[in-house]
């Protein structure tokens, strides 16, 4: 079965799933999830409250069973153990003992890994400098804060050189230093080729880090695609002397137009379109003096396809 599924996925990718999905007890939490990840982007996994993000997670770490469905991640089946150390991965609700130490806390992770002492010893004080934590390292879990506890999980996701990294909501208990500081341990990561799948509803913050994306609603993906593709110019604005309101009227297959003086203001035109209403509008005699493509936030797009959905 695996050997079909990694014929049909092209190229290696990082994740691949065909159909995926999960259902606790009448609740389809997850419904036929069929993606890609190729390696080295850095995947955001979108969608409200309850959409399937985490069960999606769980699925694909092997922490939960697929109904039905199946997938590879890094070319082995889910759930598979020696692929499941090349994967790191930061809960969604952790709580690590409060009696242990960071240091403790990761230690124990690395002897999961099988990581040799002094290798373990070595990623554990980088895994607390690059999350912020060195001069924390001997103190104990319970005495953290939210946020450094959030720090603490991303380093444990850290050790081993994953692969791949999944972070379920990183930043949710995070202040603006520490957003910044996963977008930039994020960008590390891509840097050294590590793929990151990113469950989140901050949207501002996947806007910034993610290359690909995936919306969830009710267990069922409503889009999938590039970020750029995803946010494909919705309007234009455009600076121009002489338009008429005749000229306005043959042009209206271009879009929602609406003039206000010299500026023409464009609703739903797509951008391959815009060089073509230029060039109407100059040869009807009209002056164009700028022309402004306005794109969409993640946020305005995703509350339309919700609102679609
Ligand atoms: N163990 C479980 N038993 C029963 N239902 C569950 C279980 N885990 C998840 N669900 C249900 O599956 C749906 C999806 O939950 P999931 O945790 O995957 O959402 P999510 O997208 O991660 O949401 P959030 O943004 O709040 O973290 C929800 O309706 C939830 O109640
Ligand atoms: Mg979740």
């Amino acid at each position: 079965m695996a050997e079909e599924l990694r014929d049909r996925a092209t190229e290696d990718p990082a994740i691949h799933t065909e159909g995926l999905s999960k259902r606790y007890g009448h609740k389809e939490a997850l419904s036929d999830l069929t993606m890609t990840v190729p390696r080295g982007e850095v995947f955001g996994f979108l969608g409200p409250n309850g959409a399937g993000k985490t069960t999606a997670v769980k699925l694909l770490l092997g922490l939960a069973r697929p109904t039905s469905g199946e997938g590879l991640v890094l070319g082995e089946p889910l759930g598979d153990v020696a692929a499941r150390r090349r994967i790191g991965y930061l809960p969604e609700l952790f709580r690590y003992q409060d009696w242990l130490s960071a240091e403790e806390v990761l230690a124990a992770h690395g002897a999961l890994l099988h990581l040799p002492r002094a290798e373990q010893r070595a990623q554990t004080a980088a895994a607390l400098e690059t999350v912020g934590l060195a001069d924390r390292a001997r103190d104990r879990v319970g005495t953290f804060s939210k946020g450094m506890q959030q720090r603490l999980g991303l380093a444990v996701a850290l050790l081993g050189a994953p692969e791949i990294v999944i972070l379920d909501e990183p930043t949710s208990a995070l202040d603006p230093v520490g957003r910044h500081d996963v977008r930039m341990i994020i960008r590390t990561l891509q840097a050294r080729g590590a793929t990151v799948f990113l469950n989140s509803h901050l949207l501002s913050e996947v806007e910034q880090v993610c290359t690909r994306v995936a919306v969830l609603d009710h267990g069922c993906v409503i889009a999938q695609g590039s970020l750029q593709d995803l946010l494909a110019a919705t309007g234009a604005r455009i600076e121009a002397a002489g338009v008429t309101s005749d000229l306005l009227a043959d042009l209206c297959h271009f879009g929602d137009l609406r003039l206000r003086g010299e500026e023409l203001e464009v609703e739903g035109i797509r951008r391959a379109d815009v060089p073509e209403l230029v060039a109407a509008l100059c040869a009807a005699g009209a002056r164009v003096y700028s022309v402004e493509i306005r794109r969409a936030t993640l946020e305005e797009r995703f509350l339309d396809l919700l609102g679609g959905h």
